[in-house]
């Protein structure tokens, strides 16, 4: 693999330059204005758990898997992945491709939070007026109308309407802050991140403190900490906790993949991959309780003025948590201009490093490919993102915004994508290079448990969730694409194409004769073994995958037949288990496991997957768990106690145990410790 390194690529100018950029593109708009909908939606801390196992066993290891095939490639993802294997470039420019599509929406939501960050700053100098204040219920009404009607002139429905002037002109100084911020490097973008990640981390924590601080906020955390048990029986709790941790952590966009690429050689991965993980998720539950302690001090002061207005009477919830319920809120309390001030501050630092980060990745898929000039990609590409999202500027376009957005990080999308990026490199590639690779680099080690997590366990997983929310949205009551009285749900049918097109394109891309040729002797020379197992275990993961279609098609009929279920189970157990035993056995310094062995591997983890989905429709068919909901009642209970403890420890032991990790191998390097460069 010494070709790789022959190449000067740029890098980070430091160990916390890097850190910071990821966090940077992890932390964003998906912290402060996503998950605490999503959450109050989902159950209230029920969804803590899908998500919780989503961060911390899906989405950990696979930031590990992507820095490590960054580092290790030194490309961007498609060249990462047709480094790999020329056929699997196609992977990478799918990835990349959905992270174009988010970057045609996610600097429209950026502008809403430039718009309000101007209003804020107007109200500074007006003596606290801003257009969205109001007193009692009416307030509220005032505030959405503001957001809905006022500011974005919305109109419900799928026609599209004239554009939003004030709108469009927000979202190009977005587009050129973006651009300025990333044209000249990642040299740039390392100065530039000591500002957008550490400022609004710090403001952020101030407007928690604040929140926490005033009367009747532990009313507000109820909603965030009460959980609803009853939500856990749903497809879509899962699937969105699932979509959101790949959105938050810019897993399987490619992005992680581009950074790491111009990570120092020596640059350490495993601890570094941990770190980003846990301040990704204990930013996400810091905003939580910021806003919710904000909202219970909200209802608290609208009681005492005689105009008591809940947490439910504003939070409806959904994305105008953000725009209509907080903005409200602080109106209720002292020094409101200020606050919202602060608080679209926070977001538009937040946002932006996210936003450039993808651009970042999709302009570093091109140029690696093409070998074309950045500085003639990178403003066509702007120009064109900017012109996409004029869509979302229209007065219909936020309704298409959310359709299209829950299509690219939901299931559909990426959930989709992170599934095919494991089982690829889990059975087609070398795991257990990469890992060495990391752990070469690396203050603590990765065991072997981690090659079994990212080829069997993760896609299991994931490939459950696939299939759920397939069965899920093909059996919803009135229909999918067409509603009950047999009209075209417009917008799901344009996100099933972007979810068609996305591939189909990406396979296109990944013909384009490459500007770089990787060194695959290594590989081309290895003697395949294990023919006959293979074939075995190939033949046994083609007839559960059989069953699967049929045991599929049954539940959609509403029938079940639970004999042939548990044969599925033990044929794709025993295809997965003897291909597992090949690739292990076979794939050495000069030998590799036969092609039948891998694809048998996927496919029967696949069908594991699909199995573990039957057994998630029936049960969850038969079972409605209780509606255990203390939404509504204002006083946190027992569980949210033990919930908010267990998860602060978490954190904390987290971060401790990171940072002594670093600092002891800081000393050992000290003490002359080598860096092997190779495995
Ligand atoms: N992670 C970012 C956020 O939470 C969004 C993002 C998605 C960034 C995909 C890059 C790629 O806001």
């Amino acid at each position: 693999m010494a070709n790789l390194l022959e190449e000067q690529r740029e890098t980070w100018n430091t160990r916390s330059g890097f850190i910071l950029a990821a966090i940077g593109s992890a932390v964003g708009l998906g912290n402060l204005w996503k998950f605490p909908y999503m959450l109050y939606d989902n159950g209230g801390a029920a969804f803590l758990i899908p998500y919780i196992i989503a961060m911390f066993l899906v989405g950990i290891p696979m930031l590990i898997l992507e820095f490590s095939m960054g580092h290790f490639t030194q490309r961007a993802a498609p060249d990462a992945f047709a480094h790999a294997h020329k056929r699997l470039e196609f992977v990478g420019w799918w990835g990349t491709i959905l992270g174009f599509v988010i970057v045609t929406f996610y600097p429209v939501i950026l502008a809403y939070c430039f718009s309000f960050l101007l209003y804020s700053v107007e109200g500074i100098f007006n003596g606290g007026q801003l257009p969205w204040a109001g007193k009692g219920l009416e307030g509220v009404q005032q505030a959405k109308d503001f957001f809905y009607k006022d500011y974005l002139g919305h109109s419900e429905g799928y026609s599209l309407g004239s554009l939003r002037l004030e709108v469009v002109l927000m979202l190009t100084i977005t587009w050129a802050a973006m651009y300025l911020c990333i044209f000249k490097g990642v040299k740039l973008v390392d100065k530039i991140v000591r500002f957008t990640v550490l400022l609004p981390w710090l403001m952020l924590v101030v407007l928690a403190v604040n929140g926490l601080m005033l009367p009747g906020s532990i009313k507000g955390l109820a909603y965030y900490l009460n959980p609803d048990w009853s939500q856990l029986a749903k497809a879509t709790t899962w699937q969105y906790a699932f979509g959101q941790a790949f959105f938050s952590l810019s897993l399987a966009f490619g992005v992680m993949i581009t950074y790491a690429s111009f990570l120092h050689r020596k640059g350490d991965i495993n601890n570094n991959a941990a770190v980003i993980g846990l301040a990704d998720f204990a930013t996400s539950f810091l905003a939580g309780l910021a806003i919710f302690a904000t909202l219970g001090a909200m209802s608290y002061a609208t009681a005492a003025a005689g105009n008591p207005v809940s947490v439910q009477e504003v939070a409806s919830g959904g994305p105008g948590l953000a725009f209509v319920a907080f903005p409200y809120a602080l109106a209720q309390l002292p020094g409101s201009a200020w606050w919202s001030f602060i608080f679209f501050f926070t977001l538009v630092t937040l946002g932006i490093d996210s936003a450039f980060s993808i651009t970042e990745s999709v302009l570093a898929g091109i140029v690696d490919k093409t070998g074309w000039r950045r500085s003639i990609v990178l403003p066509i590409m702007s120009f064109v993102g900017l012109s996409i999202g004029l869509v979302y500027v229209t007065r219909g376009g936020l309704n298409w915004l959310g359709n299209v957005a829950s299509f690219i990080d939901g299931t559909w999308g990426i959930g989709f994508v992170g599934l095919l990026e494991c089982v690829v490199l889990g059975w087609f590639w070398r795991v257990d290079w990469l890992r060495k690779h990391a752990n070469s680099r690396s203050e603590w080690k990765l065991g072997i448990w981690w090659d079994y997590l990212i080829r069997i366990f993760i896609p299991v997983i994931l490939g459950s969730l696939v299939v759920w929310s397939f069965y899920d949205d093909l059996t919803r009551q009135g229909g999918f694409l067409k509603n009950a009285s047999g009209n075209w749900i417009l917008p799901n049918c344009v996100g099933i194409s972007i979810m068609f097109f996305a591939p189909v394109a990406a396979i296109l891309l990944s013909f384009v004769k490459s500007f770089y040729q990787p060194d695959r002797s290594a590989q081309n020379t290895q003697l395949a073994k294990g023919q006959n197992g293979g074939v075995v275990a190939f033949v046994l993961s083609v007839v559960s995958a059989v069953m699967l279609l049929i045991l599929f098609r049954l539940a959609v009929l509403g029938r079940e037949m639970k004999i042939l279920l548990w044969i599925l189970l033990v044929l794709a157990a025993v295809s997965v288990v003897l291909s597992s035993y090949l690739l292990q056995r076979y794939n050495t310094a000069t030998t590799r496991a036969s092609w039948f062995a891998r694809w048998a591997g996927m496919i029967g983890t696949l069908d594991l997957g699909g199995f573990l989905a039957l057994c998630l429709i029936y049960f969850t068919k038969q079972k409605q768990l209780p509606k255990t909901a203390a939404s509504g009642a204002d006083e946190l209970t027992a569980t949210a106690y033990v919930i908010l403890t267990v998860i602060i420890l978490l954190i904390v032991s987290g971060f401790g145990w990171c940072f002594y990790r670093a600092l002891s191998s800081a000393k050992r390097r000290d003490e002359g410790m080598q860096y092997p460069d190779e495995e």
